[in-house]
């Protein structure tokens, strides 16, 4: 689907309400299907890859159902998943998260299974949870590192591991495998990525210790309790870049999850010099929101994104560069490889397409550096990489774009952030 977007002449004001986090929804699903007891899920995502997750637990045996428009009831299988076929091939679509999380806990039960996703998951790197699962006994084939994923389950045994890499799906693959596994977990990442895992392990009652980037677990099964899901702070990122970027523009944005692991986007518009609000701080289901409010800033400054940055804003570097380009000075990312492992290689794609737009953007190996401000003038087609970061980011620089701008591959915002469009309308006059 080709999407075309035109110049916001007039500013963007009111109010929108921010849709549910998705990393707290694909957890929410799962740790309540293996939970014991029924819960409720409120406020769950209808982006397409927590779908997947959905799917992937009821094909597991587990009740889901939906009780309205964004509520689920699920009954937890108090520990160990009982599947109606005990060799099934289980479809992730295009969610790394669904992948990389459900075979740790996949790998630890008493049955096979086989884990598939679409093409751009089936080139992503599975390497990082295989092999930390195989140090605790895991028996997993892939094919060379990627999906498709034959899990052959096994009882497994603590480890202590220290990853290279600061990934939440790593560390969660890992202490999902470790509430099942003999002895103590005990997991090291080298930043601290954002911690749900942890949070809802808590929450659920887990035996978990943290301190800063060490996460210890040992055997437990989790108590199924009900769950209210934050918004999404990295849908509302393209909504904060738009309101900083759009002259005149000043609106609430509600209910934004501002987890301190996530939160990075909130630190960089203060860096960058950005007006933007915290109001009403408020916890929900052991997790931090507030009300943001924005508004449109003409004197941004650049700034440097780099190291224990990295993975609090990992998401939001695309539109972060679309922000950049309105900002004086250069603004350096570096630190930031792993973005290259993305739904698409999301340093290149990022780089090639703003470029015809007129951002002035270098890509660099493990980054991307951008000098402001520019004038964008658009009147040309980006291409989306079926990737929904790219295609909403794009679409926010659409809006300063002196001439059209069309968006190639729009309909993969649905992975996501569905109501993209319907809650831009809201804030358009
Ligand atoms: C996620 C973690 C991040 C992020 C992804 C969601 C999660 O990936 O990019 O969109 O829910 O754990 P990495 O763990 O690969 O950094």
């Amino acid at each position: 689907m080709i999407k075309t977007i035109k110049n916001s002449k007039t500013p963007l004001k009111g109010e929108i309400t921010i849709p549910s986090d998705k990393s707290i929804s694909h957890r929410a699903v799962m740790f309540s299907s293996i939970s014991q007891g029924e819960c409720i899920i409120k406020n769950f995502s209808s982006g397409a890859d927590c779908h997947s997750t959905l799917k992937l637990f009821k094909s597991l045996g587990i009740n889901i159902r939906f009780i309205d428009k964004k509520s689920i009831k699920v009954k937890g299988c108090g520990g160990r998943l009982k599947p109606l076929s005990k060799n099934s091939i289980y479809n992730c679509g295009n969610s790394g998260t669904t992948m990389r999380l459900v075979s740790g806990i996949l790998a630890g039960e008493n049955f096979d299974s086989v884990l598939t996703g679409d093409e751009s998951l089936s080139k992503r790197p599975m390497k990082r949870i295989i092999d930390p699962l195989i140090l605790m006994g895991a028996d997993i084939c892939s094919d060379n590192g990627h999906a498709p994923l034959s899990i052959h389950g096994k009882r497994l045994h603590g480890i202590n591991y220290c990853s290279k890499l600061a990934s939440a799906q790593v560390k969660s693959c890992i202490l999902l495998a470790g509430l099942k596994a003999d002895g103590t977990t005990t997991f090291k990442e080298p930043y601290l990525s954002r911690n749900h895992t942890e949070n809802l392990f808590k929450y659920l009652g887990a035996n978990i210790e943290t301190h800063d980037c060490k996460i210890t677990i040992r055997p437990s099964i989790l108590e199924a309790k009900d769950i209210d899901i934050a918004g999404d702070i990295s849908s509302a990122a393209f909504f904060m870049v738009a309101g900083l970027i759009v002259k005149g523009s000043d609106f609430i944005i509600k209910n934004v999850g501002i987890n301190p692991t996530r939160a990075g986007i909130i630190d960089i518009i203060n860096r960058m010099g950005g007006n933007i609000e915290i109001l009403n701080p408020r916890h929900i289901s052991g997790e931090e929101i507030a009300d943001v409010r924005i508004q449109y800033t003409d004197n941004l400054k650049s700034c440097i994104i780099k190291g224990a940055d990295i993975p609090r804003l990992i998401d939001e570097l695309p539109v972060i560069a679309v922000l950049a380009s309105q900002a004086e000075g250069e603004t350096i990312v570096k630190d930031a490889g792993d973005l290259r492992n993305k739904e698409s290689d999301r340093i290149k794609c990022l780089v090639k397409e703003l470029l015809k737009i007129g951002v002035d953007i270098e890509e660099s190996e493990d980054g991307f550096t951008v000098r402001g401000k520019s004038e964008l003038f658009g009147n040309n087609t980006l291409e989306s990489y079926h990737d929904h970061r790219l295609a909403m980011s794009f679409y926010v620089a659409g809006l300063i774009c002196k001439n059209e701008i069309a968006i190639n591959g729009f309909e993969w915002t649905k992975i996501s952030f569905p109501e993209f469009e319907e809650l831009f309308a809201l804030i358009s006059q």
